[in-house]
Formats: C-alpha cells, sequence, structure tokens
C-alpha cells in the first residue's frame, strides 16, 4: 500500500493508500464521521462507518479535536462533490495525539492574536497558501536564472561595511570589532560576477527599518542578480523577463492557492512584457498634476509609489533618480550627472516597489570620489575599489525584495504574512 500525500490521491482511484496529517474539521453523522483532513498538500475528506471500522475505533474518531495528529488507511473514490474531488473511505485509523483544545478555530480573531500565534497560525489555509505560493516563486525565479547562464553565489551576512546607506545597519560585535548583518548582497556579487559572469545571491538581509509600514520587513529576503557586461537597458530587460516568468509561473501552478486567497487574477495576466517606463522627473510631475506636494528631488514613498503604479495596468519602471537620493555605487548618467543610471520597479496594485537596480560605476576615480562624498569609511571599502583597478567593467545589477513580490502576487493587505515567521519592529516573538 502507497503512502500518499493528499494532492496526489487522483493517481489512485479506487486503491488503498495511507495517508498522515492533522484534522481541520470533523462532522458526526450517527453512523458516519466525516473528518477532513490536511496534510500539508491539499485537503481529503475522510469517511469513518460503523460498519467497516472495530466498536473502539469508531469511538476514537468519534472523540478527534481539531489539529488531531492521525494517519488513516483507506480506498480512495471519486466524489464531485467533497473537496479536490475525492474521498477516503476510511478501513483502519490510527492516532498520534488527540490535540488539546486548540487555540484557533475557524471564527474571526484579531491580528495580535493570531501574530502570537504565528507558530500555529501558519498552519491556516490562508497563510499555508501564501507560503505555496513563496515557494514557486523562488522556484520559479531560479529556474529562469539558472536557465539564463546565472550562477548561484551566496554572499556573506557578516559583513565590516555598509551597501544601502548607514541608517538601517543592524550592528553587531564581532570579537571586539563592530560588524553588520547585510543589507544586500550586492557588493561581494560585483565581484562574483567578475568572476563567473552572471551569478545571482538569495539570502536574507537585514534591515533596521524604525517605520512602522505594510511594506517593511526587519528581515527580508532579496534575489538578486548581478552581471558583468550589462548595461542599465538590458538590466531592465532582464528585470522584466523574470517579473513575467514568475507570475506566469505562479497563475499556471498556483491556481488552487490563488482561488484560496480569494486573489483576482485579472491584473496579473496582464503582466506581459514591455512594462511601461517613466523618469523620475516626469513621475514628479504627474505627481504634482495629482495635487502631491513634492518638489524635485524629493524621495518618494508609498503614496507616491501608489498614485504612480494607479496611472498602469502593469508594474512601472521608474527610471533616471537624482543621485542624491540613490546609493553612491550608482553609474551617474553621461547626459546628466546629477542623474543616475538605475530602476525602481513599482508593482500594479499600488503595491510600490518591488525591485531596486542600477548600473554600477565601473570607474576607480569616480567610486573612489562617492565613497568620500558620502562620508563613508574609504579602508573599508578598499577590496570594492579593487574591482575598479583589475579588468573594470560595466556591469549592472538588481535586487528583487522576495516579500514585496509576494505580497503583490498574493493581492496581501500586510507584508506580514508573506513569510513564515516576519520580523517586524518590536516584534520577534515568536
Ligand atoms: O532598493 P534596495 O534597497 O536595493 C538594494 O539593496 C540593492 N543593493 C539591490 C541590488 O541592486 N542588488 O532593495 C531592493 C528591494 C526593494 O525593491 C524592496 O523590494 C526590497 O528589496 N526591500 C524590502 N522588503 C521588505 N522590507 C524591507 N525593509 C525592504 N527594503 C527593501
Ligand atoms: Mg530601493
Amino acid at each position: 500500500m502507497s503512502k500518499v500525500m493528499i494532492k496526489d490521491l487522483g493517481s489512485f482511484m479506487e486503491k488503498k493508500v495511507k495517508v498522515s496529517g492533522w484534522l481541520y474539521n470533523r462532522t458526526s453523522k450517527g453512523k458516519l464521521i466525516f473528518l477532513l483532513i490536511r496534510d500539508g498538500s491539499a485537503l481529503v475528506q475522510a469517511i469513518v462507518s460503523r460498519q467497516t471500522l472495530s466498536e473502539e475505533q469508531f469511538n476514537l474518531a468519534d472523540k478527534l479535536t481539531q489539529e488531531s495528529s492521525l494517519e488513516i488507511m483507506g480506498v480512495v473514490r471519486e466524489d464531485n462533490r467533497a473537496v479536490g474531488g475525492y474521498e477516503i473511505e476510511v478501513e483502519s485509523l490510527k492516532v498520534f495525539q488527540i490535540c488539546d483544545s486548540y487555540p484557533i478555530s475557524p471564527k474571526e480573531h484579531g491580528v495580535e492574536f493570531l501574530t502570537f500565534h504565528q507558530h500555529l497560525w501558519i498552519r491556516s489555509q490562508h497563510i499555508s497558501s501564501i507560503l505555496k505560493i513563496r515557494a514557486e516563486i523562488i522556484s520559479a525565479a531560479r529556474n529562469f536564472l539558472n536557465s539564463q547562464g546565472f550562477y548561484q553565489v551566496d554572499t556573506p551576512i557578516l559583513t565590516p561595511s555598509a551597501c544601502e546607506g548607514t541608517s538601517t545597519l543592524f550592528k553587531i560585535d564581532y570579537f571586539g570589532e563592530p560588524a553588520y548583518l547585510a543589507q544586500s548582497g550586492q557588493l561581494y556579487n560585483e565581484a562574483n560576477c567578475m568572476a563567473l559572469g552572471k551569478v545571482y545571491t538569495f539570502g536574507p538581509t537585514f534591515r533596521a527599518e524604525k517605520s512602522r509600514t505594510k511594506r517593511h520587513l526587519m528581515e527580508f529576503w532579496m534575489l538578486e542578480p548581478e552581471m558583468a557586461f550589462v548595461e542599465q537597458e538590458e538590466n531592465m530587460s532582464i528585470q522584466e523577463e523574470l517579473i513575467c516568468f514568475i507570475v506566469s509561473s505562479v497563475l499556471k501552478k498556483c491556481s488552487n492557492e490563488l482561488t484560496t486567497l480569494k486573489r483576482d487574477v485579472s491584473f496579473l495576466k496582464k503582466v506581459q512584457p514591455p512594462f511601461p517606463r517613466l523618469t523620475y522627473s516626469r513621475a514628479v510631475e504627474l505627481l504634482r498634476e495629482k495635487g502631491f506636494d513634492i518638489k524635485w528631488g524629493d524621495d518618494f514613498g508609498a503614496p507616491q509609489e501608489t498614485a504612480i503604479s494607479s496611472l498602469h495596468e502593469k508594474p512601472v519602471f521608474i527610471t533616471h533618480y537624482p543621485a542624491t537620493i540613490k546609493a553612491f555605487y550608482m553609474q551617474p548618467d553621461i547626459d546628466n550627472p546629477e542623474l543616475v543610471l538605475c530602476a525602481d520597479l513599482i508593482a500594479s496594485e499600488g503595491y510600490g516597489e518591488i525591485i531596486g537596480g542600477s548600473q554600477r560605476i565601473h570607474d576607480y576615480n569616480l567610486l573612489k570620489k562617492k565613497i568620500n562624498e558620502h562620508n563613508l569609511p574609504e579602508e573599508a571599502y578598499q577590496w570594492y575599489l579593487d574591482l575598479r583597478k583589475y579588468g573594470s567593467v560595466p556591469h549592472s545589477g538588481f535586487g528583487l525584495g522576495l516579500e514585496r513580490t509576494v505580497s503583490w502576487i498574493c493581492g496581501l493587505s500586510h507584508i506580514r504574512e508573506t513569510i513564515a515567521f516576519p520580523r517586524m519592529l518590536d516584534k520577534i516573538y515568536p
């Protein structure tokens, strides 16, 4: 007899199978008990009958509480009325544990309560569906990059210097020396792409963001491709292709999860190249027309990004930001050195920035000047400057924020639902 995952039951019609899982719901109707079981892959209804089971086993089934852990053996039957289209006629039952009174019942709970019970809330259909879509996004992104000749190279988490400004660094004590949790793997990836051509890193990144928003986590995962001999135009085309590939993979493989989340996928279906592009300066004009009190040189926050995204049905690139509001390593625009060759990709439906990317400075003297202008300690960046001495080439890359992307694709109202154990401002339990 086969040990089967519920999602695969369709291949075992009229066969005897073993399924292990947890009780999602129980309905007792005299001689019959309906057990709705989840195993992480899907839900299935199992029917326990007094006729098939011993008195003892039947009574045991009748005592099962929500989230009790169990294993059933039985025959798979087709039933169009049942969840998933199948049911199992139980022939024997093994109970691992009868669950204590489970804190999360099907009734509505407040966010405080649910996040305090995060370790249990992840079992809900809602969070499980999001986590499965997250897994598909990661898998699709890797498949895409691997197929395009990228090598995954892992970059360090413990670092001696900042990548994205010094205001959001998590400082730690490294045997008496100050060190920081990585804000981005980019600087190391610039070295890696000079070794391997096209690389990406995918790992956790850390920002001590002191604002409480629906878009910021203190610990989030970033996918960071970096490419030698690639300039900003090509960099954006790769981002476009990557996003389209990810969205189409999720639409293809996660339709059940999107349905569980009640996601309206009409906007996702429109995610096809090319994405609209507008310059920062044009964006400022448009925002002013919409009544925003903003001047050239101000950075955009969530309300501005949402307003820009509402002008388009697809994700939109905002390009050519002023150098003053961007990181030190971005390549100035040759036609106007006040601007840098960068783009933020703003998701559709008001989800804000999902990608930040740019062409990097490849000239030694210019980079050294920028490091000094940004008051960064030059010694700490010596190795980074070296890259501009030994076979320097134009190169570009970007960082895709995984949780922002999950939030957008799943249509969520808060980023805390996009990762199993979110790290929020003043919240680190559980
Ligand atoms: O725009 P950012 O700061 O870019 C970088 O870190 C570059 N070094 C990446 C690169 O070029 N290799 O961050 C990239 C993305 C943002 O677009 C956003 O999606 C996400 O990371 N992000 C966050 N997501 C959740 N919580 C936060 N606090 C985030 N900060 C950035
Ligand atoms: Mg950014």
